[in-house]
């Protein structure tokens, strides 16, 4: 029999990625933190219907991609393929629409999308992301992508930045019914036959060349955005350049999620290979109420973890490490003392068995230790401990009380 393997696209995080996870989403949640959003957790299990509403049947998400089955219950249930949607029904169910003022959240966790796994694409795959519901202004949008910046500068990732409205419910509809009439008049690839019907501006981002071609004249939404919408992009776009931040206006950039209004983003690096965004987002005004809520003004975002690992170095912090080790069988219960009474202020790993000076020197540098410290049959007689600075090559034996 042989044995059993993870699935196909899904990846254990461990050794030098799991410290590299752990400090993107730290340094990520203090720097969320800082622009006042506070941390949500929310099921990864959900209701099949929640997506469906949300991020559009039309989506590849969600008629493609979604690990959807009939729990035990009869309920139609999924795993979550992205983390808007849960954080929605939760401020609806728990009728926040209703208590008013601003509401700041940030999450980590799994997501899962049935896509053909490739280098930063897998079936499970964990994202940071941040919502804010009850801002109308533009602002908050640039304070989100003010906030991105700072995250990827923080970890010294290069990235563009590409921007587009989406425009709102009054001019959405009418440029979507010159874009529909556009797409009539041209041969395109049998998806975005498919889409003039169910989604047409999902036309303009098809990977096709053909279908890329065809559109080079297709009528352009940031040309079409209403007074209000129009007003609200110039002034992202004057935040932006005030505050040195450079971005790519892309018309063809609308997201492979349904619920986007108005502004939509994402950033993209040329380090990762072919699956270049790592953070995408953008304004969702009118989600809130599709889900039974409140209206309420609502924008956000997500980086993918996995698609920057590689791409990071943690930063050095100096952080001490002390390595406690036992060199005979009657040091092993001082040695568990010292190890309690040093964890109250500093990092200590140990080794419970007994072992000889050389191999705990060894040990203790494999894990990174910054200091040693031994207890052997002298030190026992002396009520001593023997102590090296690891940086400084410093030693001395000490009293068993004194360190
Ligand atoms: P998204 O663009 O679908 O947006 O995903 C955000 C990020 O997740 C992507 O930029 C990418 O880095 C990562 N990602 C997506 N699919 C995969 C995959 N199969 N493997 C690895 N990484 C992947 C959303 O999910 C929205 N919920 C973002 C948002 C929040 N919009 C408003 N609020």
């Amino acid at each position: 029999m042989s044995n059993i393997q993870s699935l196909r696209g899904m990846k254990d995080i461990l050794d030098k990625d799991s410290k590299l996870f752990t400090y993107f989403i730290d340094n990520c949640s203090k720097i969320a933190k800082k622009y006042g959003f506070n941390y949500l957790e929310t099921p990864i299990l959900e209701e099949t219907a929640l997506f469906k509403r949300s991020v559009g049947e039309s989506s590849d998400i969600v008629s493609k991609e979604m690990y959807q089955f009939i729990d035990k219950g009869e309920n139609d249930v999924c795993l979550r393929p992205e983390g808007t949607a849960g954080v929605v029904r939760m401020f609806v169910q728990n009728k926040l629409d209703r208590a008013g003022g601003t509401h700041r959240y940030f999450y980590h966790g799994p997501m899962f999308r049935y896509e053909r796994p490739q280098k930063g694409r897998l079936r499970e795959f964990h994202q940071f992301g941040c919502e804010t519901f009850g801002e109308t202004s533009v602002y908050e949008d640039a304070n989100i992508i003010l906030m991105i910046c700072e995250m990827l500068n923080f970890f010294e990732i290069g990235f563009k930045l590409q921007l587009n409205s989406l425009g709102c419910k009054e001019c959405m509809p009418i440029y979507r019914n010159d874009l529909i009439k556009y797409l009539e008049t041209k041969e395109l690839c049998a998806d975005c036959d498919r889409r003039i019907a169910t989604n047409p501006i999902r036309v303009l981002d098809c990977k096709n060349e053909n279908c890329q071609e065809q559109l080079k004249n297709a009528p352009k939404i940031t040309n079409n955005l209403c007074e209000f919408c129009d007003v609200d992009f110039e002034k992202i776009k004057t935040i932006l350049d005030k505050n040195n931040i450079s971005y790519e206006v892309d018309s063809n950039l609308v997201r492979g999620l349904d619920y986007y209004t108005k502004t939509a983003f994402e950033f993209v690096s040329d380090e990762i290979g072919a699956q270049s965004a790592i953070a995408g987002g953008g304004r969702y005004d009118r989600l809130v109420e599709f889900l039974g809520g409140r209206s309420t003004p609502a924008v956000g975002f997500a980086i993918g973890i996995q698609r920057l690992l590689e791409l990071i170095k943690i930063k050095e912090q100096n952080e001490e490490i002390l390595y406690i080790g036992a060199m005979c069988e009657n040091a092993i219960d001082d040695v568990f003392k010292k190890v309690i009474q040093k964890r109250q202020t500093t990092k200590v790993i140990t080794d419970y068995k007994v072992r000889g000076f050389g191999k705990h020197l060894n040990n203790a540098q494999k894990q990174g230790a910054t200091t040693v410290a031994l207890i052997g049959d002298n030190e026992i007689r002396d009520n001593t401990i023997w102590v090296k600075d690891l940086n400084s090559k410093k030693e001395q034996t000490i009293g068993f009380g004194d360190f």
